[in-house]
């Protein structure tokens, strides 16, 4: 595993998009595990400037990403659906049939999951999987447990998540508490991992990657991935 720390938030987001632009130009119908949240919105905005420069194609490129809200509708503008299209999506070439979230709104949580699984499964696991880190050592919404959870699943998501993700909603009991989330299993097969952190995030960076592995900690895992590399930001600016 590398970690790589960088000066800023704007250098973070710029080595991220580099890399992940790296990869479509190798392989330009690659399959990119993609994150929300603040972290990535940075390397979202430079791969969509490196789009209308004509530096990158996104035609070919699929996408899956790692969670979704349950019970919001993907027009929800606190969806992740309409993150994605906000940030990145609505800003690329991609074809949107090959943008894929879970439907957080599906009426049987279960047969959304196996649909997911099946279908991620289906377009190959990702040639890149782009994270970012919660304060508890989340990836995706693989909250600390007992375990390692490896399919798609759904989850009660932590007092600690809502709570950080509050800032987005007019008020904290209007945010989700539950998710459907990847499992470890799919971020462990993606060939390349690329997780991004901001300052925040100093604390669980130094726990998650220099101390052991355990589910206490889901991000710990990642050390043991074939080709992990982390990135943090030293300051936010
Ligand atoms: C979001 C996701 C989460 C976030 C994490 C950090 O799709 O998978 O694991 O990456 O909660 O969020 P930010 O970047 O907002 O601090």
């Amino acid at each position: 595993m590398r970690i790589i720390e960088v000066e800023s938030y704007k250098e973070m987001s710029r080595l991220a998009a580099r890399m992940i632009g790296g990869q479509v130009a190798l392989k330009p119908n690659c399959v990119l595990g993609l994150a929300t949240g603040s972290s990535p919105i940075g390397t979202y905005e430079e791969l969509a400037a490196d789009y209308q420069a004509g530096i990158l194609d996104f035609s070919q490129v699929r996408t899956v990403n790692l969670d979704e809200y349950c019970g919001l509708t993907p027009d929800n503008p606190q969806s992740y659906r309409y993150f994605m299209d906000l940030h990145l999506f609505g800003k690329v070439n991609v074809d949107k049939a090959n943008t894929h979230l879970p439907n957080g709104a599906a009426p049987d949580m279960q047969a959304e999951c196996a649909r997911y699984e099946a279908l991620v499964e289906s377009l190959g696991w990702p040639d890149l999987q782009l994270l970012g880190i919660g304060h508890n050592g989340h990836i995706g919404f693989n909250e600390p447990a007992e375990d390692f959870p490896t399919c798609v699943h759904t989850v009660q998501l932590a007092q600690s998540t809502i709570q950080a993700n509050s800032r987005l909603f007019d008020r904290v009991e209007d945010v989700p508490t539950q998710a459907v989330t990847m499992g470890i299993g799919a971020i462990m097969k993606a060939k390349r991992v690329l997780l991004i952190a901001g300052p925040d995030k100093k604390e669980i960076v130094e726990k998650a990657f220099r101390g052991p592995v355990t589910p206490q900690v889901p991000a710990s895992i990642l050390q043991l991935h074939r080709d992990a590399t982390v990135i943090f930001a030293k300051k936010d600016a």
